[in-house]
């Protein structure tokens, strides 16, 4: 910034004013500020980790990591502290709300196309930020400790044995011994309170900078012939940071009235000799839970996730046959395109798990068969055969680009693993069986 204009700002505005564009570009294209381009889904992930820090600090006054006082310090909390319910509401909710916003922060990178060209790295940080928002979360889940809390986490960390050779040490390493006890809870609670904000701390302005480095995020377009249009740039203080203010301002009221009116679940102390049934993952995790009632776990666990990242991780480095930047949808054939996929998602991925739960056990019809043919490989090889046959057909019956395919297959994918974990959230009694909720 010029030193004219710092003077006419006076120290205090100049100091803010560097602080902002330092993040953020001197000028932004006008047309980034419309509200329906990026739903201010990045900027909210932001203003989520400094209340959860906020919160977080206050409830470590009163918290004990130790399976013996964890409990009854939550206890405490709740009723003998001053507004100590609302401030554990408020980090819990904040802390759920992280994980849903930050998705649709990808997805709005994803369908915007917004992941390609200067912005590809910044999609892999994106999803390393990712990664840890689930970390964070997923440690903060046993702190508690209540039945919950204990038998989610143990069965989760249960999953990870199934890596063959590997397995059990990992396991072990990650619960500090063989059973989820003292230990699990100090690694847990040092992760959560120590090594993920710090990363996180030092991992956003990093993303910041990055879209900043590019001239600020995207630009849209709402046809071809878009790029022909003026550009007008404008500058980010007051224009963008008066907007950033407001999103900010309605989301932490959304998530104070949302922790008035709901309290943050405690279920009874936890009891490692009673286990609760069905005893279920994380609800971000439920869909993964639910894979593995249909594939041999080493592909549940650790194949098909594996599979997933690594194609988050290439997807931008692929080469695709336009630039899809600032087009919702890519065009709207992509968006009908997305419509059919989500479709056949409702009715396929139901079909498949009642046929898989009911009438098809490939490992009991071919017993000689070693397990993690009939149960892995065999299905997984269905399922891409499937998947390419789909991306085939879709291109094909739309005369669609290379682009639009890859968005429909994605669209599928994404829409079954939300239907997997709704049938795993609503849909799973007793021993894991299907039930009406
Ligand atoms: C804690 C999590 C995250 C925070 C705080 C965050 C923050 C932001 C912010 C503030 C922006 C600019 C404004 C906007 O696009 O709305 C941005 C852009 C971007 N983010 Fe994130 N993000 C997070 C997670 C992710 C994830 C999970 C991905 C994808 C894997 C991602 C990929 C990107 C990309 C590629 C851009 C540039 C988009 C463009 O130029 O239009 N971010 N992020």
């Amino acid at each position: 910034m010029s030193p004219e204009i710092q003077n006419k700002q006076g120290p205090k505005q100049a100091l803010f004013n560097n602080l902002i564009l330092h993040l953020h570009p001197p000028k932004v294209h006008e047309r980034t500020l419309e509200l329906a381009h990026t739903w201010g889904l990045g900027g909210m992930p932001l203003v989520l980790v400094m209340l959860l820090t906020l919160t977080g600090i206050l409830l470590m006054f009163v918290y004990e990591p130790s399976p013996k006082l964890a409990y009854d310090s939550i206890i405490t909390l709740q009723e003998e502290i001053w507004f100590g319910q609302l401030i554990r509401n408020i980090h819990h909710w904040s802390g759920n709300i992280l994980v849903i916003v930050s998705f649709l922060h990808l997805l709005r990178v994803f369908f915007t196309g917004a992941f390609q060209g200067a912005r590809s790295f910044n999609w892999v940080i994106g999803l390393c930020l990712f990664f840890l928002v689930l970390i964070s979360n997923f440690t903060g889940y046993l702190l508690p400790w209540d039945q919950l809390a204990f038998w989610a986490i143990t069965i989760c960390t249960g999953m990870l044995e199934y890596l063959p050779g590997l397995g059990l040490w990992l396991q072990n390493m990650i619960r500090g011994g063989e059973d989820v006890g003292q230990a699990t809870l100090s690694i847990f609670f040092t992760i959560h309170v120590v090594i993920v904000p710090l990363c996180l701390f030092l991992l956003m302005p990093f993303h910041f900078w990055r879209v900043r480095k590019v001239g600020g995020v995207v630009v849209p377009r709402s046809s071809v012939n878009d790029s022909e249009e003026k550009n007008i740039y404008v500058s980010t203080v007051p224009n963008l940071v008066i907007r950033e203010l407001v999103v900010g301002l309605v989301l932490i009221a959304f998530v104070m009235v949302f922790s008035l009116i709901f309290d943050a679940p405690l279920e009874a102390k936890a009891n490692p000799g009673l286990s609760p049934n069905p005893t279920k993952a994380p609800w971000y995790f439920i869909g993964l839970q639910e894979l593995f009632l249909h594939f041999h776990p080493l592909f549940a666990v650790w194949i098909i996730p594996i599979l997933v990242v690594c194609s988050l991780i290439i997807l931008p480095y692929l080469k695709f046959d336009s630039d899809m930047a600032g087009y919702w949808f890519h065009s709207p054939k992509g968006r009908q395109m997305g419509v059919f996929a989500v479709v056949t998602a409702l009715v396929v991925t139901p079909l498949i798990v009642f046929i898989s739960d009911f009438f098809v056990d490939f490992t009991a019809w071919l017993p000689r068969i070693p397990g993690f043919v009939t149960g892995g490989l065999l299905p997984l090889t269905l399922v891409l055969v499937s998947i390419i046959a789909f991306y085939i057909a879709v291109k094909k019956a739309y005369s669609a680009s290379n682009n639009e395919a890859i968005q429909s297959v994605f669209i599928l994918l994404l829409s079954s693993f939300v239907i997997l974990a709704i049938i795993g959230y609503w849909f799973r009694g007793p021993g894991m069986a299907l039930t009406w909720p």
